[in-house]
């Protein structure tokens, strides 16, 4: 029979491998009073809670005022990316529906957080840059150190961090990404990223954000990532913090969670003077195998209580960002659809706008975290 684990030990779970698969299905399904925004509750403990939103979103009343209630700070879901800002040659720049989504973070008194500048993937990266025939590695080196700049020259310190590269290790081989200036620049366009950051943006957070995530099947993935963070300590990279995307059950069985294997992962990110940020936190219920809504919420608020107490228990964790604040207009719903059709109900608010109960779990997260 499957042992049912509290929270408390699920942490102190001695050789607990994937500790989740004896959750208990039911968390605290009380509805939430709301009583305190997530964003007052998060401040209480020196931490910051905030949301991706993009242009769809920013449309919707709803989302806008739920955003403003909950969150002091924000993240573009698209808009920053550079098949938006700069995906029609070396010379042109979009930087209009980014300049929205500020104006709307600093009408709110908002933070702004910056995603991606390189998102380290051909799949993501706008044709003309793919197909660029660099005569040299200099000129690879100031087409991507001019990029930055122009970045920085329109934006400043306005934003109060950026992940400067996305998504650079394969999680199946854990080994670097080739990407369009990898081709020629090889590791040094990692370096080149970060330090054009660093000297334009000097008092920016400096971020490498990526989808390592705590379930099992992720052990590779994890591994490249510590060598990565490794390599940017030796070759003295000016990074100041891993963004942990948090997409947690993503393409993985959620209950598979490690919870010591994650332990490890993170006690090496944060020996190396390492900040944690949670960047884009959801938690996929594709694979929970009932169509029953009270219980999927159920498993998925304690799965997220789980994680979030684990996360918080590190002091160096500053900033919780979802990756949108709703069901309604979550990438999820088209990127990992679940084979009955239903839809899916990985973030803190319903399709109509209503708290589940991963709202009142996310809450009692914060309340019961150390203060930093
Ligand atoms: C996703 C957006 O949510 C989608 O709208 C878009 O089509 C693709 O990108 N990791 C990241 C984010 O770093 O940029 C991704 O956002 C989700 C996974």
């Amino acid at each position: 029979m499957k042992q049912s684990l509290t929270r408390r030990n699920a942490l102190c779970f001695g050789a607990a491998t994937s500790a989740l698969t004896a959750l208990p299905a039911l968390a605290d399904t009380t509805p939430s009073s709301m009583a305190l925004p997530l964003k007052d509750l998060a401040a209480a403990k020196g931490l910051r809670f905030g949301t991706a939103i993009g242009m769809r979103m920013l449309a919707d009343p709803r989302v806008r005022e739920l955003t403003i209630r909950e969150c002091n700070i924000i993240v573009p879901e698209n808009e920053l990316k550079l098949y938006v800002t700069h995906n029609n040659g070396p010379t042109e720049y979009n930087f209009k529906p980014a300049d929205e989504l500020l104006a709307f973070a600093e009408t709110n008194h908002m933070a702004m957080r910056g995603h991606n500048l390189f998102w380290a993937r051909d799949e993501y990266t706008p044709k003309w840059l793919k197909e660029y025939k660099f005569s040299s590695k200099a000129e690879a080196e100031k087409l991507l150190r001019d990029y930055i700049a122009a970045v920085a020259q329109h934006y400043g310190e306005r934003l109060t961090s950026w992940d400067v590269v996305n998504e650079t290790i394969d999680p199946k081989s854990g080994e670097v990404r080739e990407n369009a200036f990898s081709r020629v620049l090889g590791m040094d366009t990692l370096r080149i990223a970060f330090e054009a950051a660093r000297e334009h943006m000097p008092k920016m957070q400096l971020v490498y954000n990526d989808y390592m995530s705590w379930e099992a099947g992720n052990e590779n993935h994890r591994k490249g990532v510590l060598k990565l963070l490794h390599w940017f300590r030796d070759n003295k990279v000016p990074i100041d913090a891993l963004g942990v995307q948090s997409h947690i059950g993503n393409g993985f069985d959620l209950m598979a969670g490690q919870v010591n294997q994650w332990k490890d992962f993170l006690d090496e990110v944060v020996s190396l003077d390492l900040d944690l940020l949670i960047t884009e936190f959801d938690v996929d219920d594709q694979t929970i195998p009932t169509s029953d809504i009270d219980k999927r919420d159920a498993i998925v608020a304690t799965v997220g209580r789980l994680y979030l107490d684990q996360m918080f228990s590190y002091t160096q964790t500053k900033d919780v960002l979802c990756w949108g604040m709703d069901d309604k207009y979550s990438w999820l719903q088209g990127f990992t659809p679940r084979k009955d059709g239903l839809p899916l109900r990985p973030t803190p608010f319903d399709a109509d706008f209503k708290p589940k109960p991963l709202y009142d779990a996310i809450a009692a997260a914060f309340k019961s975290a150390p203060e930093r």
